[in-house]
Parts: structure tokens; C-alpha cells; sequence
């Protein structure tokens, strides 16, 4: 028995000062008295100016708090990947500080990639314990637009191109997040899904394509994770700004999900007073004006003595702020937060395998046989290329970046000889500070990237050299891909092709013919093409940009330490005509027309616009190799089911290769013959499953209403509708080996 409680209470029996001190403590400083109780009682005791500091920034990432009731400052940041650096509290200039280094995580489609939730869980516990160690209150992610164009440039910050797959991953990171007395604040909400003109466009979509493929992710989110805060868009939908949007976030959000967390604004996206005071806002961040001149400062004070806003309003924004600082122990104190540790690294390096995805591999050139390989040529600008600071909001600053280069090198070990071209010359435009720490801390001499040993070299020079090279080697790895440079993967612009760039492309084949034995591994956040290079390359691994741990998770897969498990996330077009945003190649449906751009697709994005139009894909949704096989048998489909199921759907799976693996059991619902518009399939249920050599396993996915129903309007509701759905199961969107039929009696309906 546990006698601290009962010494505890005979301390404060027998001493009078000490209980009259317990019972003087206020209500809202008491941490277990219920967060709402403790929101009601401090509410009163603060003055007008007080509540006002808790609706808007008083620096860069933080609000007020209010000091002489002892409420911190609530901070926030960035991003997705990681906890950004310290930036000057007044700019985007970053501090200087040397103590603000992080855990680079891969970026959040390698994590989609995995489709792994509890892996998210497990990335969301890293975010946590590094925001805490830093005195985060709010991380800045995840991001959940759906990928609608794969010129986004914010795709490598996103978890891909459907709405399932984008729930299940955010859901699982939020929930890791928050666990770890950190709230995530899922963005951007919503249809925030391009960068050109992300400040101002307005985007047109109808009410089912919104419902049904834009707004589940935000809509597991909140009413399964419990997210504590969302952040507006940039945009506008359907005319108003979505960081004070009226259908958005007062109608959608808050009265139809009954979301009792924050919305705060995106840096800059607040445009009025009175839309914010009444369409939503509730913490306006990052506008360009002195902090008591935003919108929520002096003017909502003035309106308010004015009688124009009402109090309650108010009162209102500042318990939704006080109930996330409350719900994650922002009061009280946390426990101490941990960075750098083993546990993190190997996390990283974790998502980092499973991210990879083998999109080629004949005839089996991997994994490499290093007692049969003397020579590696290594080719590529990406090879050597340090990520962690690109792409704006979500860049930041790594303890250490292994790279491809250095992970194949140590991996190596001097068992063969690894030589090294540049190949194309890149502009190398951002910043990297990569200082290596060992886990005690102790900082090492500061990780610069070596520079490329040919940079004086032209073009061509470089080029002959690369060639030169891969014909002298036993097998060629060649590292093309993106960056995160203007107009490729990054915050503020979208790419302009779906091409490599740099004559990566031109490269790749002459090496390839100089050397059949070349793998291509792309490190890169979105989609590229391929031509003409794909027919000659043995081997393509997409790697993504796989955080601080990336090259040796990408040697463990190359030498086969590691088997690639990961499927893509979203649709790999052959050309950018085969896309939903782009094949009209009108301005209306990208980048937009008159300021709005208008999503005439509806349900049909990704794989979906692939299925209805019948085009082929270069690589599909849910595509990726194995170094081993896996068989599927035994499809059941029972009516009903655990937790209000309409259907419970089982097969077999077995491993037939001759090594462990993961597969990535999918299924995707097929209408028959729907009375309303309907894509052809979409996957509701995936589970992975690691199996030895010859084990089976039997997958078990519970089918609910949601899994068989659209969105209807007149309803406002959603209908699953009585009548024949074909449940497909298989190994990717385009390869679905077990089928079988599951009749609905009767409708339902569910809100
Ligand atoms: C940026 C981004 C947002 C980020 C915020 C703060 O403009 O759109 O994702 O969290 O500003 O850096």
C-alpha cells in the first residue's frame, strides 16, 4: 500500500499554514480539478487587456499569458518534421543560438509512405518530448491537405492523395503528440492545396468533393484524435478567408464536430476584425503590425467598449486558449523533455526504412551483394546534398544529416571502394547547420557538407566524368531527385514540371547505358516523371527526403539489412496531363482564373481521376516491391461486427519469398451500380502485417458506415446506401487479387 498520500495529508493536519495555503490555492491552479472547471474559474479573475493578450501574438510563436495570475506564455512551433530553430521573437531571422539543434524526422509523406499509424504514434512521441525540451506548448503540424496537384510544393509536408490513408497517419501522430502533453495544431484548414497565390486565392469546390476528400483528415482529427488546435488556411473558400470562415469553422468545426480547441490563424492570414471576432479566429498570428495594432488587439477592444462585439465572444476565444494551455499541463509543469537520444534516432531511422518505397527492382540487382561487388560509383547532387533547414517553415536544424554518401560509406566500410561524382550542377541556395553531437551532447567539430570535390567543373565536364565513373565501377547508385529550392519542394512556390531538373533525366541514361547495373534512388517530396530512363535503370528506390538518419536507413535497404516495406502515398503520373488539376490545362482548375480556382474534378483526385478516366499511371497508389512475395487467399466477408461494423472482412496472407517482409494488406469499397456519382473504389481499410518466410496470417478489417457512404447534401448527412459493393483486397489501388461481394439491406445514415 502506497502511504505517501496518507503521510501527506497528517503534513498538512498537523501543520495549519500549510493548509490554509492548500485551501487558499484558486481553483484553476489546482491540476486535478477537470479542465473546464479550471477554465471557468480563472476566466473572471482577468481584465479586458488580459483576456485581449490571449487571442493574438505578443512575439513571433507565443501569446502573453498573464504573469500576475501565473499563465505562461503559451509558445508554439514549427514544424511537422521536427522542432525548428529559435527565431528572433520579432522576425524571421533566426536567433544564432547553438542550443536549438533537433531530431530531423523524414519528412511527413515518408511517414505517410510507411502506412504505419502506430509508427505515427511513435513520431508524434518524438515531436512531443523535443517540444517539451524546448518549452513548446503547440507543435505546428501535421499537415493534412490532400495532395490534389503534385506540383504542391508543400506535397513532401503532406500525407499524400487520400482522404483514408491521410486520417489514419494524422490521426496516430496527433495522438502521439498530445500524449506527450503537447498539442498538435493540424493545418491547413482548409483546401489549402497549392502555393501559388496561397494568400489570396479562393477555391471552389463542390459539397461533396469538400466532405468527402478535403475535410476527413481535419474531421478524424478532431472527433477521433481530439486535436487541441487547427490553423486557418491561407486561402479563401468559397469568397471568405478560411482563418475567419463562417461555414468552415463556426458551421463545419466547431457546431457540427464540436471542436472545443483553438483555431489559430496562419502567419498573416487575418484580414478583418469583425470576421475574426465572429467567424471563428480565435488566435491571430503573424500579422504585419505592431502586436496591440492586430486585429484581435486594440480594434476588438474598441468594438467591444463600442458594444459592437459582444463580451461572450471574447470570452469565448479565451476559453478555447486556456483550455488547450490547461489540457496540456501548461500550467502545472510538464515532464522534462529529452532530444537527441538514441531512442529518437533510431525513431527516425525507423520511419525512414519503412518509408522507402522499391518501385523497380529486375532483374533482383537488389539488395547488393557486397562479396561480389568491388567497385560503387555513387552519382548525384542529392548524394551529398544536405535537406534538414530547406523548405521554409518546416525546415530546421538537425543534430546531424547522414547522408546517402555517408550512410553507403559507412555501411561499406572500406569493403569496397566507393568513388563519388557530382554529376549536375545544382544551385545550392539553403542554409545548412548541421553540428554533430554525439547522444551525451557533447558537440563534435561542426558537420559541413564537404563541398563537391568537381564544383569547378561545367556542366559537361561533370557529366563526362559521372559516365566515366559508372563504366568503372561493378554497379552504379545514382542519387537524383529534388530539393528545396524555388519552385521545387518548398513552402511559397509550386514546381513548374513533373520533370527532374538539372538534365537529371539525360544523365541517368547515359550512365545506364554506360552501366547497366545502375540503381536510381530519388530523393524527392512529390512525383516525378521518368522518361526515358525508366526502361533502362534495373532498380528505382524512392528514398524521399528521410530525415537525419537517411543514409544508413537507405544503405540498410540497398544491402538489404533492411526489406523495403513502403507504399506510395500518393499516384506516380506518367505526365502532368494524366492528372485531375492539370488535364484540361485550363487556368481555372490551376493554378486558378481571376483569383479563384475551381476543383471541377469533385471526388475524382488522385487514383480516382485514374480509375473513372481509365488512364494508366506510371506507378500507382499503394504501389511498392518487396524483396520478397506475399500471396493472398481466403477472403471472407461477414455482415457485422466489433464496434457497430457493418461488415467484417478477413483474408490470408502469406509470405511465399524466402524472406521476411511487410505487406501492406489494402482494401478498397467498390458501388456497384450506385444511384449517385461514386469513384470506382476507395480504400477504407489497409493493415501491415510482418511475416517470415512461408508464415500466413490472417488480416481482419472492420468495415463501419462511414467505409460505404457519401456525402449527402440534401441530407446533410452521410448514406450508406442499400444495394451490392464489391470489397477489393490487395496490394496496391491497380492490383487487387481477392474480390467478393457485400450486399447493405437497408440504409444508414450517420452525422
Ligand atoms: C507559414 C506556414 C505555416 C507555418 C507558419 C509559421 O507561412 O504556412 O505552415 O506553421 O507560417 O511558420
Amino acid at each position: 500500500m502506497n502511504l505517501l498520500p496518507v503521510f501527506a495529508l497528517s503534513l498538512l493536519l498537523c501543520c495549519p499554514g500549510l493548509r490554509a495555503q492548500e485551501a487558499l490555492k484558486p481553483r484553476y491552479l489546482d491540476p486535478a480539478a477537470p479542465v473546464d472547471e479550471r477554465v471557468e474559474d480563472l476566466l473572471p479573475r482577468l481584465t479586458l487587456d488580459e483576456k485581449l493578450g490571449l487571442v493574438h501574438a505578443d512575439s513571433k510563436f507565443c501569446t502573453a499569458g498573464v504573469p500576475r495570475l501565473g499563465i505562461p506564455k503559451m509558445w508554439m512551433s514549427d514544424g511537422p518534421h521536427g522542432v525548428r530553430e529559435e527565431l528572433s521573437l520579432d522576425s524571421w531571422r533566426p536567433a544564432g543560438r547553438t542550443d536549438d539543434f533537433a531530431t530531423w524526422m523524414p519528412a511527413s509523406i515518408a511517414l505517410a509512405s510507411t502506412w504505419n499509424p502506430a509508427l505515427a504514434v511513435a513520431y508524434g512521441g518524438v515531436l512531443a518530448d523535443e517540444a517539451r525540451a524546448r518549452n513548446k506548448h503547440i507543435m505546428l503540424g501535421p499537415g493534412v491537405n490532400i495532395q490534389r496537384s503534385p506540383l504542391n510544393g508543400r506535397t513532401f509536408e503532406y500525407l499524400g492523395e487520400d482522404p483514408w490513408l491521410v486520417s489514419r497517419m494524422a490521426v496516430g501522430t496527433i495522438r502521439g503528440m498530445q500524449a506527450g502533453d503537447v498539442a498538435a495544431c493540424v493545418k491547413h484548414f482548409a483546401v489549402n492545396n497549392q502555393e501559388v497565390d496561397r494568400g489570396k486565392v479562393n477555391v471552389e469546390v463542390d459539397e461533396r468533393a469538400l466532405r468527402e476528400i478535403y475535410l476527413p483528415a481535419f474531421e478524424a482529427a478532431v472527433r477521433e484524435a481530439g486535436a487541441w488546435a487547427l490553423m486557418g488556411a491561407y486561402n479563401k473558400f468559397r469568397g471568405q478567408y478560411c482563418c475567419h470562415n463562417a461555414t468552415l469553422l463556426n458551421r463545419v468545426l466547431k457546431e457540427e464536430w464540436g471542436f472545443r480547441g483553438l483555431v489559430m490563424s496562419d502567419w498573416g492570414g487575418t484580414h478583418s476584425t469583425a470576421e475574426a471576432v465572429r467567424d471563428g479566429l480565435d488566435l491571430e498570428m503573424g500579422t504585419r503590425s505592431a502586436y496591440q495594432d492586430y486585429y484581435l488587439a486594440r480594434p476588438f477592444r474598441a468594438g467591444i467598449e463600442k458594444g459592437e462585439y459582444p463580451l461572450a465572444l471574447l470570452d469565448d476565444k479565451v476559453r478555447r486558449n486556456l483550455r488547450v494551455l490547461f489540457a496540456i499541463k501548461g500550467v502545472d509543469g510538464r515532464p522534462a523533455g529529452t532530444i537527441n537520444t538514441r531512442a529518437h534516432q533510431a525513431a527516425a531511422r525507423r520511419v525512414a526504412e519503412e518509408g522507402m518505397v522499391l518501385l523497380k527492382n529486375s532483374p533482383t540487382l537488389l539488395p547488393l551483394d557486397l562479396s561480389t561487388i568491388k567497385r560503387i560509383a555513387v552519382i548525384g547532387d542529392n548524394a551529398l546534398r544536405l535537406g534538414a533547414l530547406g523548405g521554409q517553415s518546416s525546415g530546421m536544424k538537425a543534430f546531424y544529416e547522414i547522408t546517402p554518401l555517408a550512410g553507403l560509406l559507412a555501411y561499406v566500410a572500406g569493403r569496397a571502394d566507393v568513388t563519388y561524382s557530382l554529376g549536375v550542377l545544382a544551385p545550392q541556395h539553403q542554409r545548412f547547420e548541421a553540428l554533430a553531437f554525439d547522444v551525451t551532447g557533447a558537440a563534435l567539430a561542426p558537420a559541413q557538407p564537404s563541398p563537391a570535390p568537381e564544383s569547378t567543373l561545367n556542366a559537361a565536364e561533370l557529366a563526362d566524368r559521372a559516365v566515366a565513373a559508372a563504366k568503372a565501377a561493378d554497379v552504379v547508385v545514382f542519387v537524383a531527385g529534388l530539393n528545396h529550392e524555388r519552385n521545387q519542394d518548398t513552402e511559397s512556390s509550386d514546381r513548374l514540371a513533373l520533370e527532374l531538373p538539372y538534365g537529371q533525366p539525360e544523365l541517368i541514361a547515359r550512365v545506364a547505358a554506360a552501366n547497366p547495373r545502375t540503381i536510381v534512388v530519388l530523393v524527392a517530396g512529390s512525383p516525378v516523371t521518368m522518361d526515358p530512363w525508366l526502361e533502362q535503370v534495373p532498380a528505382v528506390l524512392q528514398a524521399w527526403y528521410a530525415g537525419m538518419e537517411g543514409g544508413n536507413a537507405l544503405a540498410s535497404i540497398l544491402f538489404g539489412d533492411a526489406n523495403p516495406s513502403g507504399r506510395l502515398p500518393c499516384t506516380f503520373p506518367r505526365r502532368l496531363a494524366d492528372t485531375a488539376a492539370h488535364a484540361s490545362g485550363l487556368a481555372r482548375h490551376y493554378p486558378g482564373e481571376a483569383g479563384t480556382v475551381h476543383y471541377d474534378e469533385g471526388l475524382l483526385v488522385g487514383y480516382r481521376w485514374n480509375d473513372a478516366k481509365a488512364v494508366e499511371p506510371l506507378f500507382p497508389f499503394g504501389f511498392g516491391l518487396s524483396y520478397t512475395t506475399f500471396g493472398y487467399s481466403g477472403l471472407n466477408i461477414l455482415p457485422g461486427g466489433e464496434g457497430g461494423a457493418l461488415a467484417t472482412v478477413e483474408c490470408e496472407v502469406t509470405n511465399t519469398g524466402t524472406r521476411a517482409g511487410a505487406e501492406v494488406v489494402q482494401l478498397y469499397v467498390e458501388p456497384v451500380a450506385p444511384a449517385v456519382a461514386r469513384p470506382v473504389r476507395e480504400l477504407k481499410g489497409f493493415d501491415k502485417v510482418l511475416l517470415q518466410p512461408g508464415e500466413k496470417r490472417t488480416v481482419r478489417l472492420a468495415l463501419g458506415p462511414r467505409a460505404f457512404s457519401y456525402y449527402s447534401v440534401e441530407r446533410k448527412a452521410w448514406v450508406a446506401a442499400a444495394g451490392e459493393y464489391r470489397i477489393a483486397i490487395g496490394r496496391s489501388s491497380r492490383d487487387l487479387p481477392l474480390g467478393g461481394l457485400f450486399v447493405l439491406a437497408a440504409p444508414v445514415e450517420t452525422r
